[in-house]
């Protein structure tokens, strides 16, 4: 049997602009994926989330569905832009009803909601008007949309996650320009990093001083893959103690110890800004736990100063200035959307952060397989999934037998869903989406989910050699 300790939080998350749909109704205001996805060419297949898989008007069915799963919480975000359709100001009461209701129906059913406050989906007004996560003033901004939602949701919600992912917001949205507001640069990643670690900074410090009396806990989510040395070279493993530093501890590092990784610092010279003295004490240790998405691993290798073009995240700045090259294993299974399954990396990674971060709770708040699921005589069966989840959570279980505080996991996703700029092709849910009907067809896999959460763990059958 694989079990996991008391207590471990099973949770399924999903997101608002990849789900809601409803895109201006209501009262909501557009958001810069609205706007991103009526750019040519820029999401697969001209797709977009006006309708989505419209859980605004399904939300009820929805919440039966993580129920009848066995999950004890369920990770979604707000929308900022329809709850402050113009990022400041105004109050758009719709939209707070939507939240309220959804928030209720989630307790009756005994389920536990944990709330990102942004994933991704930044009011238009405030990209067009402010330049969006460039001027520092978004800060003060998003302080005053979480104090909204703290006001409004929080003697009902005890689990808060500021922002999902910066780094994509950064690099994918700054750097590559392949996701909203779709700027290319090397050196804007860093300017919005910064305004990003200072706004989740003032939300958390607001909570503490405004909302402790709730009694929640609020952290922030980051992204990482794993970086395995490409050889025993020294120069391969600091290359890939560089690309972490560059990857995870860019933000991990301030919210712990109220600074950018000295390498960072070394590397980026004035491109990188700087924290006040003052700033830096308000950072340190604004976090009650480590938020981690992970999703696969990459061997590093000391470039010297010769980057392999088109190696993957490679852009004009952030390769060049951690000088990694990155590269795949041929054996390694790719999901469809050519991330590598390996298990080990999420041990590893979670050892990690354990290390680095002084121990630190960690829920990993996503982690899932995206794949071209089909029905067939009315049916998902996704047993490649099942095997990666098993796979995953094997080596979750012995990281945490490995003494890593590993306290949750929320598996991605929910559902089948807006997959940004790949369209509604890679299918990552455990409940397929019939996007003609809308109707929501649990997979096998959520089956699977079923039993390991009513079971806490599942039982290892002899043949199967996962990790
Ligand atoms: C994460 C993101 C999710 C989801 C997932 C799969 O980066 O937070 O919204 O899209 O990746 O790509």
């Amino acid at each position: 049997m694989t079990k996991f300790p008391e207590g471990f939080v099973w949770g399924s998350a999903t997101s608002s602009y990849q789900i809601e749909g409803a895109h201006n109704l209501d009262g909501k205001g557009p958001s810069i994926w609205d706007a991103f996805c009526t750019i040519p060419n820029r999401v697969a297949n001209g797709d977009n989330g006006n309708i989505a898989i419209d859980h605004y008007h399904k939300y009820k069915e929805d919440v039966a569905l993580i129920k009848s799963q066995g999950f004890s919480a369920y990770r979604f975000s707000i929308s900022w832009p329809r709850i402050m359709p113009e990022g400041r100001g105004k109050v758009n009461e719709a939209g707070i009803q939507f939240y309220s209701d959804l928030i209720d129906e989630l307790l009756a059913n005994g389920i536990t909601p944990w709330i990102t406050l942004y994933h991704w989906d930044l009011p238009l007004a405030l990209q067009s008007e402010n330049d969006g996560w460039l001027n520092p003033s978004i800060a003060d901004d998003f302080e005053a949309y979480a104090k909204v939602c703290f006001e409004r949701f929080g003697d009902r919600v005890k689990h808060w996650i500021t922002l999902n992912e910066p780094w994509v917001v950064s690099i994918l949205g700054y750097g590559q320009g392949v996701f909203a507001p779709g700027r290319v640069s090397n050196s804007e990643p860093y300017q919005a990093a910064h305004n990003l670690i200072l706004a989740h900074t003032k939300a958390y410090r607001l909570y503490q001083s405004e909302f402790s009396h709730q009694g929640g806990t609020v952290g922030i989510t980051n992204n990482c893959d794993w970086r395995e040395p490409l050889t025993d070279k020294q120069e391969d493993k600091d290359a890939a103690e560089r690309a972490l530093l560059f990857f995870l501890g860019w933000f991990a590092d301030p919210v712990y110890f109220g600074d950018y990784p000295q390498v960072m610092k070394e590397r980026l010279g004035e491109r990188l800004p700087v924290f006040t003295e003052e700033e830096k004490e308000l950072i340190k240790g604004s976090t009650d736990f480590f938020g981690l998405n992970h999703y696969t691993t990459m061997f590093a290798e000391d470039s010297h100063g010769k980057l392999v073009k088109g190696s993957v995240y490679g852009n004009g700045g952030l390769s060049e200035d951690q000088d990694v090259n990155l590269s795949q294993d041929s054996t390694w299974e790719l999901t469809s959307m050519n991330w590598a399954v390996v298990p080990w990396g999420c041990r590893k990674l979670l050892e990690w952060i354990h290390n680095r971060y002084n121990g630190a709770d960690i829920y990993i708040t996503e982690n899932g397989f995206a794949c071209n699921d089909e029905i067939v005589d009315g049916k998902v069966e996704d047993p490649y999934r099942i095997k990666f989840y098993k796979s995953y959570l094997q080596a979750c279980n012995e990281a945490i037998e490995n003494g890593v505080n590993l306290k949750g996991y929320f598996a991605w996703s929910l559902f089948d869903n807006f997959e940004w700029a790949s369209g509604y092709r890679p299918r990552f849910g455990l409940n397929f989406i019939n996007y003609e009907t809308l109707e929501r067809i649990p997979k096998s896999s959520a089956l699977w989910f079923k039993e390991v959460t009513s079971n806490n763990g599942w039982e290892v059958e002899k043949h199967e050699e996962l990790v």
